[in-house]
């Protein structure tokens, strides 16, 4: 790749989706008024466009969900073009009827985070709308994308709880006493840093286990969170690479364009 890339589509995903990737790949090193990213920018062809890609947890799994760099990771997405996030992620699930192996493409999200910088306004005066938190198009373009190997859940609820530890079995049952499906720990704040620099964005998760709730034996262990997600990864990723092709449009839709008419206090990157 001779010019600097310019990629509009993204996935922050796994360490795992490093294989879309082929030899004429170009690494990235960005900075950031937030510092580093979690990682170098990945950017190479994929389904015949040009797709940035970002290690959500780093190159070697080094940062917790609480510790990833999410003002960073966003704002180096934008700062090279990219308008539209596809965002693979594992998820405990929060009903029996929906088990390892499912994917959801969620349509609301419950922040039960706490700390983390969530905002790129932290001087007043800018509200983004989160009513809808995630993407139409780009929901679509995911659900689309199903695989014969993965049932789809093509809506849910995410509650993205601050971790590292799981959830007990009492917050467990009680989120899903409120009709939520899904829980994570990476969902926010990075869906909502998207909308901030209107980037349009889509959570794509895998249920790699059943939450503590529903859990009879000894409660959800990271070891069969890593190993649900190995083993359902080659059709996951077979999903997430028909998802690119599926995405129709580089820019950010009409939706997810948030600042129209806002005196920004900053350019957008
Ligand atoms: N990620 C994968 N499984 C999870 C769970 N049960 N709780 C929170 N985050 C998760």
């Amino acid at each position: 790749m001779s010019s600097v890339p310019r990629p509009a589509l993204a996935i922050i995903g796994g360490s795992g989706f490093y294989d879309f990737f082929g030899d004429d790949a170009v690494r990235l090193e960005i900075d950031t008024p937030y510092g580093a990213p979690s990682a170098p920018i990945t950017v190479g062809q994929v389904e015949g466009r040009q797709v940035a890609f970002l290690p959500r947890h780093g190159r070697k799994h080094e940062f917790s969900p609480h510790t990833v760099p999410y003002q960073a990771n966003l704002w180096a997405l934008r700062s090279i073009g990219v308008r539209r996030i596809l965002a693979p992620c594992a998820v405990g699930s929060l009903r029996a009827d929906w088990g390892p192996g499912t994917v959801a493409v969620p349509d609301q999200l419950v922040d039960r985070t706490s700390g983390r910088p969530q905002t790129f306004f932290d001087n007043g005066g800018i509200h983004v709308s989160f009513a809808d938190p995630y993407c139409d198009e780009l929901r679509g373009a995911a659900i689309r994308s199903a695989v014969p190997e993965l049932p789809m859940k093509s809506s849910g609820t995410m509650v993205v709880v601050q971790g590292p530890r799981f959830s007990t079995r009492a917050e467990s049952r009680w989120f899903a006493a409120q009709g939520w499906e899904l829980v994570n720990m990476t969902g926010f704040p990075e869906a909502v840093l998207a909308r901030e620099l209107e980037m349009c964005y889509a959570a794509i998760a895998l249920v790699t286990d059943l939450d503590a709730g529903l859990e009879a034996g000894e409660g959800v262990s990271a070891a069969a969170v890593f190993a649900a997600f190995e083993q359902n990864l080659v059709p996951f990723a077979g999903l997430v690479r028909r998802a690119v092709a599926a995405v129709e449009g580089t820019d950010t839709c009409a939706r997810c364009r948030v600042h129209t008419g806002v005196n920004l206090p900053f350019e957008l990157p």
